[in-house]
């Protein structure tokens, strides 16, 4: 089967970071034709410095990165450094980057390549704020014909929120881009915490993760342990949750979820509720149903598909190291 095509919009983050691992890993499922990066868990220039960094370790040079917006559209900052570190890659060692980021912006990479796609072929996958995104389809409308879906994480309906009472961090920190994005008619698989609060990096499961032994996997059980040792991300048998890899795992095996069909409106106005979601399940004149939104997850399934996919990439690089003696 022809690998499915994607541009990957993120602010790694440590969960950006897991997310990036398995989609690099998928060699031949995913056509990646390139990394965008936000402001979002920590600034620019760290999350596009991180992402180059997985790319490293992934060994996946002939990605391209592309830095993005700096800021959020029109509100000052919110970053997530005390979920993600300092560096925003928690404890993993922190080197400099083999290649740097090319020189065009992130918004003109996106615009370019959705512009040059074949109708509804390329998805847009994005983990942070969705700043990039509003932008580019604020700039340049065609670029929805290129587009087969966006698929992000962020927002939350039954789990409440993670940032305030009532809002998700990436929701959050540019509540103006995802009310344009949710509102740009573009179809939007979302994946909030109602789904990846149940997708758990339990002790045993970073301990399989870690015994694969590649670089990678050893980076991603490096990551998602710094996670379950956060007090504020709950008991650390009970793991912390997996956000980032979710429109991953489901572009990879969409049956690990249930989505439903709905309206989503992002509140921009109260202060109170700022970010948060209205997920409206019911057909409402005037509300198209232009989101599949995640309501469940098979949080084992994921698991085992990062580990999997991990693994064969393992498996594939020392194949090639031993062809290369
Ligand atoms: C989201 O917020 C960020 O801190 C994570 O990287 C993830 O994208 C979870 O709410
Ligand atoms: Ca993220």
């Amino acid at each position: 089967m022809r690998p499915h095509r994607v541009i990957v919009d993120c602010d790694p983050g440590v969960d950006d970071a897991v997310m990036l691992s398995l989609a690099f890993a998928a060699r031949d499922a995913l056509d990646i034709a390139g990394i965008t990066t936000v402001a979002g868990n920590v600034g620019a220039a760290l999350t596009t410095r991180n992402a180059c960094l997985i790319r490293d370790i992934a060994s996946r040079p002939e990605i391209p990165v592309f830095a993005g917006c700096v800021r959020p559209l029109r509100r000052a900052s919110v970053e997530a450094g005390h979920f993600h570190g300092e560096s925003g890659l928690g404890s993993l060692p922190i080197a400099a980057p083999r290649s740097a980021a090319e020189s065009s912006h992130a918004v003109d990479f996106i615009v370019s390549t959705l512009l040059d796609a074949e109708p509804a072929s390329v998805t847009l996958v994005a983990t942070g704020p969705l700043t990039n995104l509003a932008v580019a389809l604020g700039r340049e409308p065609e670029i929805r014909r290129g587009l087969r879906e966006i698929a992000l994480m962020g927002g939350a309906r039954n789990e409440g929120g993670n940032i305030t009472a009532s809002a998700e961090y990436n929701i959050y920190a540019d509540p103006d881009a995802a009310a344009a994005v949710f509102g740009s008619g573009c179809t939007v698989v979302a994946f909030g915490l109602d789904a990846t609060h149940q997708v758990r990096a339990t002790p045993e499961r970073v301990a399989a993760i870690r015994a694969i032994g590649s670089p990678p996997a050893l980076a991603v059980a490096e990551l998602l342990a710094f996670s379950n040792a956060l007090p504020a991300n709950g008991p650390s048998a009970q793991g912390s949750p997996l956000h980032d890899p979710c429109p991953i795992a489901w572009l990879l095996r969409p049956e690990l979820f249930r989505l439903q069909p709905c309206h989503v409106d992002v509140e921009t106005g109260s202060p109170l509720t700022l970010g948060h979601t209205a997920v409206e399940f019911r057909a409402v004149a005037g509300r198209p149903q232009n989101v599949l939104w995640a309501t469940g997850a098979d949080g084992a399934g994921v698991f085992r598909l990062l580990g999997e996919t991990l693994a064969a990439d393992a498996a594939r690089a020392a194949s090639a190291a031993h062809r290369a003696l």
